[in-house]
């Protein structure tokens, strides 16, 4: 298949083919010595971003929040969580990273707030009926149970009761998260300008995107229905239009009003679109000119490793984006999945959570990491955007043996264990040396890291890696800067043999990943350019390979 091409651009469109790194700022690198990453520890590392040769980086919430949800509760949306640092360090780290050539994405969280925020305190105080809880979604009670059967994606129900200012038994407001997490009420006008208000806040500080956390989210059907479903999965995906929460038409309307922020601004500044819906043809609707610019693609994060599936995921995104102008983006982890390298080295690799999984003893990590090399091959060969979650670059896998009492996702709390949660993707990254904190920590160290690092990070600091032309450090500097150099254009499928994925785009800049059973022969019209291994005239299995015209 063929894509159709862009339509004409527009000042420079960075984003339609940006590789964005993700940095999980709290795992990062500590500046402060307290065992938590921050601020100052990113601009510490800025040099190694800018060398591994990514575009823009991508900030998971950096706001003041009672970490609930590891900032995804967020209690004041214009500030910097003090543990993170202040708010002239952002602007620096800001300033900084535009010098190195690095754009700023931000991650705003509009479907809830902490229960800390003043907005959800001032509603507790004022009462039932008041306009301070018409900001969230307070009802009476059915009986004594809540007002309707729906699920928090992290277990437990979505409600919880407070009581009335006079302390009797009150309303209950609605969490599709954690009960720390009020869910907003987005009919309100003043919740959509007070959202506007705050992109402006930080479009007006340099900033140049955000990532909207749950996107499909924010509408709900006002009359509250039940949903008549046991459990919702976390951002599982859900067939669009009649479900009471996810996937809204009128959630449309909010993020237009966000476009023509966006285009206010005389630099270009982006959406990122969190949004797991049922397909790629319900998220190209987020994607139309006059709304957002790019989403993630999780049906191909999601997608097993088989050539018919990729195949087709890889088809069905470009097509479905290229009906709206939009670019695809291709992703392989984040903070809330399984690490890849832990999917991959596992039989069936098809879901995001370890209960999804084959168990860990069925996981074969070096299998894992040599299809990890593929994918990334395979997804930078890709046209469109890319992200890039931090440590991928070093092939970290899934820390799963962490002792239960350091675990500190509301995942595992609310289900009391049978959901292990997310924090086995957090670990904070290994920087150098051959023990914890393995270079996390900058300045002395005094605290533990606030998950501890297996000992085995030892082998895959980036010091480690830095230099080593069989690492996956060295894989990714140089896949990202033969990326810039060669691959653009639209992508071509080539004839190849059964379980081989063959195409090439623009001057013959060629993608070969064997994920058939067996070696198979390289064309011997083109030359190697790059490969996950050693090759010597043929493709390994689980190998990929870059090739172009001699
Ligand atoms: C974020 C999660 C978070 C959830 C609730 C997700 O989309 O990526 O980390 O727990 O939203 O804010």
């Amino acid at each position: 298949m063929t894509t159709a091409p862009a339509p004409a651009r527009r000042r420079t469109d960075w984003w339609r083919d940006a590789v964005v790194y993700q940095v999980y700022i709290r795992s990062f690198a500590d500046g402060n010595g307290d065992g938590l990453g921050d601020v100052a520890g990113i601009r510490a590392r800025l040099g190694y971003l800018r060398d591994l040769g990514v575009d823009a980086l991508w900030i998971n919430p950096w706001y003041p929040s009672p970490g609930a949800d590891a900032g995804y509760d967020v209690s004041d949306y214009r500030a910097v969580e003090p543990a993170f640092g202040t708010a002239d360090e952002a602007a620096a780290f800001v300033a900084e990273a535009h010098e190195l050539g690095l754009r700023v994405i931000l991650d705003i969280v509009p479907n809830h707030t902490s229960d800390q925020h003043a907005w959800f305190r001032a509603a507790l105080a004022a009462g039932p009926g008041s306009p301070e809880r018409a900001r969230y979604h307070f009802r009476p009670g059915r009986g004594d149970g809540p007002p309707n059967d729906w699920r928090s994606v992290f277990g437990g129900p979505a409600w919880t009761r407070v009581p009335d200012p006079d302390g009797s038994p009150g309303e209950w407001y609605l969490h599709l998260f954690d009960s720390a997490q009020p869910d907003l009420n987005w009919d309100r006008p003043e919740v959509r300008e007070e959202f506007e208000s705050i992109l402006r806040f930080w479009f007006d500080r340099g900033v140049d995107g955000f990532r909207i956390d749950v996107a499909h989210s924010l509408v709900k059907d006002p009359a509250l229905p039940d949903v008549g479903e046991e459990e919702e999965h976390l951002l599982a995906s859900v067939e669009g239009t009649g479900h009471p929460f996810w996937d809204r038409d009128g959630v449309h309307e909010v993020y237009r009003g966000w476009r023509r922020i966006a285009e206010s601004y005389a630099d270009e500044k982006v959406f990122v679109a969190e949004a797991w819906v049922s397909s790629p043809e319900r998220l190209a609707r987020y994607l139309r000119p006059d709304e957002l610019h790019t989403a993630f693609n999780f049906d191909y994060l999601t997608a097993p490793w088989d050539p018919a599936a990729l195949r087709e995921v890889i088809d069905r995104s470009l097509a479905s984006n290229a009906s709206v102008g939009a670019p695809a983006t291709w992703v392989l982890s984040n903070h809330d999945v399984v690490r890849h390298v832990s999917r991959l080295g596992r039989p069936r690799a098809k879901g995001w959570a370890l209960g999804d999984l084959a168990p860990v003893e069925q996981l074969d990590l070096e299998l894992g990491r040599r299809r990890a090399r593929a994918a990334a091959l395979l997804m930078f060969a890709l046209p469109g955007g890319a992200y890039v979650y931090q440590g991928d670059e070093l092939g970290l896998w899934e820390v799963e043996d962490l002792p239960d009492a350091v675990r500190q996702d509301p995942t595992f709390r609310r289900t009391e264990g049978a959901e292990i949660g997310r924090d086995g993707c957090r670990v904070p990254l290994p920087w150098s040396g051959t023990a914890a904190p393995f270079g996390f920590s900058l300045e002395g160290t005094t605290a533990p890291t606030w998950l501890p690092q297996p000992a085995s990070f030892a082998a895959v600091t980036a010091e480690a890696q830095d230099g080593d032309p069989g690492s996956m450090l060295t894989l990714y500097r140089t896949a990202l800067r033969l990326r810039r150099e060669r691959a653009s254009g639209p992508l071509t499928w080539l004839p190849s043999e059964p379980g081989v994925l063959a195409f090439t785009r623009d001057g013959g800049f060629t993608c070969l990943v064997n994920l058939s059973g067996a070696p198979v022969p390289l064309p011997a019209d083109r030359r190697v350019l790059l490969a996950t291994e050693e090759l010597d005239g043929e493709l390994p299995v689980d190998a990929a390979a870059w090739l172009v015209h001699p």
